[in-house]
């Protein structure tokens, strides 16, 4: 969960910044972090739960390709209160995501590289 936490958070400035490849990328990695959980942790309880989260990482995904601020925004808010759904849904609803205020990290340009 840690690294899904770092690239919702990358995801939202990437999308901020209109860094699309950027945005495409971490919401990629997002989603193979979520497949190595059903895959590799099936027996926990939250693996069986894991599919909540398709439709907004689906969403995400569609604002991403139309390159669309705020289809993208909304996608994100969608996907946010998912990550918190399931949380509420596995007794961990003390782990509350929100939409980040500053870059998770100091050490990354979320800018379009020109
Ligand atoms: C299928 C259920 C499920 C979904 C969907 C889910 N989580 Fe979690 N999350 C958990 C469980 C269970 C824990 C506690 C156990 C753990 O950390 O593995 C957790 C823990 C966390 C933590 C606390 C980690 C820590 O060590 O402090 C964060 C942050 C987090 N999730 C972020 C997210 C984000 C961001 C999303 C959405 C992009 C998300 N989660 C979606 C089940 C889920």
């Amino acid at each position: 969960m840690s690294s899904i936490q770092v690239h919702h958070a990358k995801l939202w400035f990437a999308g901020q910044n209109q860094n699309w490849k950027l945005a495409d990328f971490e919401v990629h990695e997002m989603t193979e972090a979520f497949n190595n959980i059903r895959q590799y942790q099936s027996e926990r309880k939250e693996s069986e739960k894991i599919e909540i989260i398709n439709p907004a990482l689906d969403s995400v995904n569609a604002a991403i390709q139309q390159k669309d601020p705020a289809l993208f925004k909304s996608g994100y808010v969608f996907l946010t209160n998912t990550c918190n759904n399931c949380h509420h849904a596995v007794d961990f609803e003390f782990n509350v995501v929100k939409i980040p205020e500053i870059p998770p990290v100091s050490n990354q340009d979320f800018k379009i590289n020109k």
